[in-house]
C-alpha cells in the first residue's frame, strides 16, 4: 500500500518514567493538528492513564470494551478539545492476547477502518523495557525515545535504544531532550550518541529540547494544554521542537498504518 494512504506511527517512549513522555505526545498531537494533521493519540500506557487527566477529559470506555462488549473503536473515540482524538487504551491491552484469531481480525480490520481517517497516529507507550512497550515501538513506523539529562536516564534511555536496535532491529531513533536547557540537551545528547556510536548499529536524530519551566506544571494543574496557559516563549519553544519532528521525511523502509501497526503488535503477541 502507498505510504501517502496511509497513516505515520510514532511511538513515544522513554528509558526511564515521569521524563515528559505523555506531555510530549499531548502537545506532539495539539501541534500537528493546528497544521492540518488529521490525528488519533493512542493512550498505551496501561498503567496511570495520564492522558485524558492531563486533558481534563472523561472516557467512556477503553479498547477493552471493543474487545469485551462489541463496541466499535469509533465508539470509544474521544475528542480531546485540541483538534485531534484520543483513543483510550485502558487495561484493554491485557486482554488482547487471549483473543480468538477471529477476534483479532476484527481488531485489525477496525484499526484500518480507524486508520483511514488520520495522517499521524501518536502512541504513548510506559516507560521501560517492557514486552508491551517493545512490541509498540518496534511495531511503529518511528519511534521517539524522550529522556531528560539526569544520568539515570541516560542510561535508561541507551538501554531502551540497546534492546530494541539488538532483539527488535529497530535502528533510527529521533530524540528529545526534555528539562534541560539547550546547551545541556547537546551535552546530554552527545553523551547518548557517543556511547550508541560505539556500542550500537543505530541512527539517533537529535530533534531539540524543552527547558524545566514551572508553566509546565501549571499547564499540568489546570488540565489544559501549554498554548493556552505557558508564556509565548516557551510556547514558541515547544512548536519548534514539535515542528522538528513532525518535519522529519517518513520512513520507507517500514511498514506504515494503523492495521499493519496493530497486526505486527497481535502477531508479537501483546503482554
Ligand atoms: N519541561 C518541563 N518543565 C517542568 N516540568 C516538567 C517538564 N516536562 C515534564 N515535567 C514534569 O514531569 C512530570 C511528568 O511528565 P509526564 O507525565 O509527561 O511524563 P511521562 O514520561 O509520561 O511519565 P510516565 O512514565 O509516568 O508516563 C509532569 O507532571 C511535569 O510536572
Ligand atoms: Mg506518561
Amino acid at each position: 500500500m502507498n505510504q501517502n494512504e496511509t497513516p505515520r506511527v510514532i511511538a513515544i517512549s522513554s528509558g526511564k518514567g515521569g521524563v515528559g513522555k505523555t506531555f510530549t505526545s499531548l502537545h506532539l498531537a495539539a501541534r500537528a493538528a493546528e497544521k492540518g494533521q488529521r490525528v488519533l493519540l493512542l493512550d498505551a500506557d496501561l498503567g496511570l492513564a495520564n492522558v485524558d487527566v492531563m486533558l481534563g477529559i472523561s472516557p467512556a470506555g477503553s479498547i477493552q470494551d471493543v474487545v469485551t462488549s462489541g463496541k466499535s473503536l469509533a465508539d470509544i473515540l474521544v475528542p480531546s478539545g485540541y483538534g485531534f482524538d484520543v483513543l483510550p487504551g485502558g487495561s484493554g491491552f491485557h486482554e488482547l492476547t487471549s483473543l480468538s484469531s477471529d477476534q483479532q481480525q476484527v481488531m485489525i480490520d477496525e484499526m484500518r477502518d480507524l486508520g483511514r481517517n488520520y495522517d499521524l497516529v501518536l502512541i504513548d507507550t510506559a516507560a521501560g523495557i517492557g514486552d508491551n512497550v517493545l512490541y509498540f515501538v518496534s511495531a511503529a513506523e518511528s519511534s521517539l525515545v524522550v529522556l531528560t539529562p539526569d544520568p539515570t536516564s541516560l542510561t535508561d534511555a541507551y538501554a531502551l535504544i540497546k534492546v530494541l536496535s539488538n532483539m527488535r532491529d529497530v535502528r533510527r531513533f529521533m530524540v528529545m531532550i526534555n528539562q534541560a536547557e539547550a546547551v545541556d540537551a547537546q551535552i546530554a545528547f552527545r553523551r547518548l550518541l557517543s556511547v550508541a556510536d560505539r556500542y550500537l548499529d543505530v541512527h539517533l536524530d537529535y530533534v531539540g529540547n524543552l527547558p524545566p519551566h514551572p508553566d509546565v506544571r501549571r499547564a499540568i494543574q489546570a488540565q489544559k494544554l501549554l498554548p493556552k496557559v505557558g508564556s509565548e516563549q516557551l510556547v514558541d519553544h515547544l512548536n519548534r521542537t514539535m515542528d522538528a519532528i513532525l518535519s522529519r521525511p517518513r520512513d520507507s523502509s517500514r511498514s506504515s498504518g494503523l492495521q499493519f501497526f496493530w497486526e505486527h503488535a497481535l502477531s508479537e503477541g501483546l503482554e
